[in-house]
């Protein structure tokens, strides 16, 4: 298991490039599914889940061929034998967004047997909106042995209303309903870019969606969807994420490939102190002023965004005066909270609220990864702190952010990977 070691205190400058977006790459790879023909993505992210999701479609008969050297980051996905319309329970337990693929498969092949995903470090991940929404459909749906089973010879347009905004909810949905008979009116949507993304992506395969980015989605049924070429936007949490470490260790840097629409949450940033200017495709950090505290709650797009909680959090360390953070969307998102109070934070945390009084040096320590965001705080406060910061279970960064150490690292942060120490060889006994 590799781990992170940080010497903070080095100031971020130069430029960094965002990669894809793994959330809009990610459903954009189960709308493959929906016809013969091959699709091809562009920009697709180098990072662990995206490897899940080949293997998870290759396990259902697909051909998925990841491009190296120039075609680095392009996909074609030819989901033209699809022999077992399932994904297990092992593919499902280390990435929930393969229920991503339940919509799809029942929307070709008739029939879908999906594990359930159960918890994870983050709180419950339900997928009950998704099955009721395919009910609405008109599929079948049986629950049994951890698994959930969909049939249906052939959906049928109808009304969704989500009790809950969702985003691979809506995302799912929308792909069964681009096959089904008759239209379909989905009202209560999530409005993420990913979201938008992926009718884009539907859209130029044949599919007839109006609405996307808006609460309300109008889904024309075709009988059948082709092949298509689709490039997948930048990810928002990662250039956020880059905000961030620019900010905490005052440097100036250039994230560069982004799409600053997406980057809703830089005025929440930007009440902190954090300087912020937008240059078509870019946004640049000058992060020589000082940062005040400043209450933030997460909400669903274009609030402020849960994926971006924890390294709010870790920002919220180094400003003066307290920040009252609230989770509105996970219950138990604030894993990292603890690790930051061994690291020099004061953070209390009062149900679905973080209460964090800064400023606080930081002084380096050993820390455990707990999921993807909650890694990506560490990191950030790593890059602060004083002395050298050992973050273990760097896996869970691994699954969203492309090489984030080497990114780093070129633009003057002191990181590098270590992989686990072998353990000391036993002195050889003398006979
Ligand atoms: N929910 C239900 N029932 C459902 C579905 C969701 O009650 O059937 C609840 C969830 O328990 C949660 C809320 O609705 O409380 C929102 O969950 P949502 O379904 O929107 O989350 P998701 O689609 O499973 C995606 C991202 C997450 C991101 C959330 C919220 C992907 C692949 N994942 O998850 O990304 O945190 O939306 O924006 O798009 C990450 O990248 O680190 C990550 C966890």
């Amino acid at each position: 298991m590799d781990k992170f070691v940080i010497r903070g205190g080095e100031p971020l400058v130069g430029t960094v490039r965002v990669s894809g977006a793994k959330n809009a790459a990610l459903p954009a790879m189960a709308a493959a599914i929906l016809t013969e023909e091959p699709v091809i993505l562009e920009n697709i992210p180098d990072v662990r889940d995206i490897q899940t999701e080949r293997r998870l479609l290759e396990a259902m008969g697909g051909e998925v061929e990841l491009g190296y050297g120039r075609a680095h980051h392009r996909t074609t996905i030819c989901m033209r034998n699809l022999a077992a319309p399932e994904a297990s329970y092992e593919i499902v337990k280390t990435m929930r967004a393969s229920t991503l693929v339940l919509g799809p498969l029942v929307a070709r092949t008739g029939r879908a047997r999906v594990s359930l995903p159960g918890g994870c470090a983050i709180g419950a991940r339900p997928i009950d909106l998704h099955i009721k929404g395919l009910e609405q459909l008109g599929a079948k749906i049986t629950v049994e042995h951890g698994y959930v089973e969909a049939a249906a010879d052939r959906l049928k347009g109808g009304e969704i209303v989500f009790d809950k905004i969702t985003v691979t909810g809506t995302e799912d949905l929308m792909m069964a309903a681009a096959l089904a008979d008759g239209q379909t009116v989905m009202q209560n949507c999530a409005r993420e870019p990913e979201v938008a993304d992926l009718a884009a992506l539907l859209n130029k395969m044949g599919a007839r969606i109006e609405g996307a980015g808006s609460a309300t989605l109008r889904i024309q049924g075709v009988p059948k969807l082709k092949g298509a070429r689709h490039r997948i936007i930048p990810d928002r949490i990662e250039a956020g994420t880059f905000i961030v470490a620019a900010a905490l260790t005052g440097g100036d840097l250039i994230i560069a490939n982004c799409d600053p629409r997406h980057l809703t949450f830089t005025n929440k940033l930007q009440e902190c102190g954090v300087k912020i200017s937008h240059t078509g495709d870019s946004v640049r950090i000058q992060g020589d002023n000082p940062l005040q505290g400043c209450d933030m709650t997460t909400e669903e797009f274009p609030g402020f965004p849960t994926d971006m909680q924890a390294q709010f959090m870790a920002l919220a360390t180094q400003a003066e005066g307290s920040s009252i953070i609230t989770e509105n969307i996970f219950e138990n998102r604030f894993m990292h909270a603890g690790e930051l109070v061994r690291m020099g934070a004061n953070i209390k945390i009062e149900g679905r609220r973080a209460i964090v009084r800064g400023k606080t040096p930081l002084s380096a320590a050993a820390v455990l990864a707990s999921d993807l965001r909650a890694s990506a705080s560490l990191v950030l406060a790593g890059l602060v702190a004083d002395g050298e910061t050992i973050i273990d279970r760097v896996y869970h960064i691994d699954r969203g952010y492309e090489r984030i150490e080497e990114k780093l690292r070129a633009v003057g942060a002191a990181i590098r990977r270590i992989g686990e120490m072998l353990p000391k060889r036993p002195a050889l006994v003398g006979s």
